[in-house]
């Protein structure tokens, strides 16, 4: 971790879930200088800003989080929103890092850039091999297109850089906000909720038979810092947990880790996403030495563990 010892680092979406986690560990690194970033200080969207933020923090190395879209809810919500934000946020912080200088530029994308008809494991050599599930298809193809972006930019310009595309997120600090949650923060919040009230049954969205990989937020931070001292260019990167677990099993966990007795039932009239996900990690293991720390059960136990001790409403729940 010496690397981040003589960096100055900016990190936008600083304060976000990711973002928290990630600056977490640069100090435990001893990075030289550290910003964070959100949108109080800079909106991304605007060039100028973008530019005048650049200018200047005059960062070595830029770690580029600030996003747009979160859960299926979100998405099939703000398609368009999806799509300007981070198209504009990319574009601008990209071209802004050029002009000031930045060393390195390390992206992180989303699984949600795979296309639909790619199997799991998803490979990175699959990224271009379709479109994207119509549910996030704007998201995805603006998180993919910042892959050939940051291509050009080192080509041209020899602007260095690394492309994570990473897997479904969760942990403790993640946002619980109904319809803005990703999956995980949704479950644990409503199983949470139903074990409270002592419900008979609580309804989760599409079949339950939708597989997804989900990684805990501390160990995405680690899989950033590696790319951003050993990675000097864009070829993807999957960052995941390489294992496969159904929507149907992830709640059955959370309801049993939350104490909640009653049914679960699906409603196969809300929209799933796509059918399976799972990535392939041998590159990250190869690359970055990449190996997730925390399982799944203990992950979970940490975020309902987390989300009961600072929920808004912890001190009225009886
Ligand atoms: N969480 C996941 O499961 C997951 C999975 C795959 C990829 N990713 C990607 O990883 C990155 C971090 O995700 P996250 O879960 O940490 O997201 P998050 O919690 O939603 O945080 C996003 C951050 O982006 C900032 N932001 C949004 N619009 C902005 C704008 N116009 N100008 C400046 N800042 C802006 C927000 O700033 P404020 O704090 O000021 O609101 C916020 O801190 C994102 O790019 C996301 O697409 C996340």
């Amino acid at each position: 971790m010496s690397y981040w010892r003589q960096k100055s680092v900016l990190v936008t979406g600083g304060r976000g879930f990711l973002g928290r986690a990630v600056c977490r560990l640069l100090e435990e690194a001893g990075c030289r200088r550290l910003v964070a970033v959100g949108r109080a200080e800079a909106d991304l969207c605007r060039q100028e800003e973008t530019e005048r933020l650049m200018h200047r923090e005059r960062p070595d190395v830029v770690v580029h989080l600030a996003g747009s879209g979160r859960g299926i809810a979100d998405h099939l919500a703000g398609p368009a929103r999806d799509a300007y934000a981070n198209l504009a946020m990319g574009l601008h912080v990209v071209e802004a890092a050029r002009i000031s200088g930045v060393e390195k530029l390390v992206y992180v994308a989303s699984a949600d850039a795979y296309p639909r008809r790619v199997q799991p494991p998803y490979r990175e050599t699959q990224l271009w091999e379709g479109l994207p599930d119509p549910s996030h298809a704007a998201y995805g193809i603006a998180k993919r297109a910042m892959h050939i972006v940051l291509e050009a930019y080192r080509r041209q310009y020899g602007l260095k850089s690394a492309y994570l595309v990473s897997t479904n997120l969760y942990g403790p600090g993640a946002d619980f906000t109904e319809g803005r949650a990703h999956v995980v923060a949704a479950l644990v919040r409503r199983f949470c909720e139903a074990a409270e009230r002592g419900a008979e049954e609580v309804v989760c969205w599409g079949t339950g038979s939708a597989t997804r990989d989900f990684l805990y937020v501390d160990d995405a931070a680690v899989a950033v810092l590696r790319a951003g001292e050993r990675i000097d260019a864009p070829a993807p990167i999957n960052i995941a947990s390489g294992t496969e677990v159904s929507i149907g099993r992830l709640a059955e966990t959370i309801a049993a880790l939350c104490g909640y007795q009653g049914r679960i039932r699906f409603d196969p009239s809300k929209p799933e996403g796509p059918k399976r996900r799972c990535l392939d990690v041998a590159r990250a293991r190869r690359l970055l030495d990449f190996q997730p720390t925390v399982g799944l059960e203990e992950g979970l136990r940490r975020t309902i563990a987390w989300w009961r001790a600072t929920r808004p409403s912890a001190a009225v729940v009886p």
